[in-house]
């Protein structure tokens, strides 16, 4: 069996994989497409308000595609030296359009209604932008489960926020009225991460 397909064999637990996890931004060429998916399938089970779900990924593959990604990228080569680069952005109005999707099985019919009416209630009198600001903060929930999740199969990532999102929704076709969390390229490292530089716990907490 190759190292490729030995991936899913070799999962990390989630203490190791956050331990292990540094931004790597020179990858090998390739990455089974089915160990990509299953780190999606990861990440989409991430918790969100109300469980609406706002998180959409487009995963660019084509050589020349992730090219025109990197230029609205300032020109950040690990756009093009991953295998995948997955743009995570959150579809507010999508939510709202299909409020009755999200609603748990478990509760039927009377569910959808409320959850319609909920979404109705909570986003109704909001502008587009201010719902799409709340809907880009679940959509980082997501981004955490993505770092991690690549890193538990065995691969690496860095989380992208270098770009230009205008540019970004115009090369894929996305509606103006997204909000593109991060870019996020991936595949097996072909550099070395650097160590964790971070606020020691006790820099950055305080109890009550
Ligand atoms: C939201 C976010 C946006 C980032 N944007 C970029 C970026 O555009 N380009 C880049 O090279 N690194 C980017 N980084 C990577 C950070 O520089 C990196 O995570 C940080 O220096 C800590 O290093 P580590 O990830 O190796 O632990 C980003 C990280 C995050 C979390």
């Amino acid at each position: 069996m190759s190292d490729l397909q030995n991936t899913l064999t070799r999962t990390l637990p989630v203490k190791e994989a956050i331990e292990s996890r540094s931004s790597i931004r020179q990858f090998e060429p390739s990455m089974p497409k089915e160990d990509l998916l299953e780190i999606l399938r990861l990440a989409s089970l991430a918790p969100s308000a109300f469980n609406a779900q706002p998180a959409r990924f487009v995963v660019v593959e084509n050589p020349e595609t992730k090219g025109k990604l990197q230029a609205a990228a300032y020109g950040q080569k690990q756009v093009t030296s991953a295998p995948y680069t997955i743009v995570v952005y959150s579809d507010m109005e999508d939510v709202l359009a299909t409020a009755e999707e999200t609603s748990h099985p478990a509760f039927g019919d009377e569910g959808k209604t409320r959850q319609r009416q909920t979404f109705e209630g909570a986003f109704g009198g909001q502008s587009v932008e201010n719902r799409a600001a709340w809907a880009n903060a679940q959509a980082n929930i997501v981004l955490g489960y993505l770092l991690i999740a690549t890193r538990s199969l065995g691969y690496d990532s860095v989380p992208m926020l270098g770009f230009e999102p205008n540019k970004v929704k115009e090369l894929l076709g996305l509606p103006a009225h997204v909000q593109i969390a991060a870019l996020l390229p991936v595949g097996k490292a072909a550099e070395q991460g650097k160590s964790h530089h971070r606020h020691s716990v006790d820099r950055i907490t305080r109890f009550a």
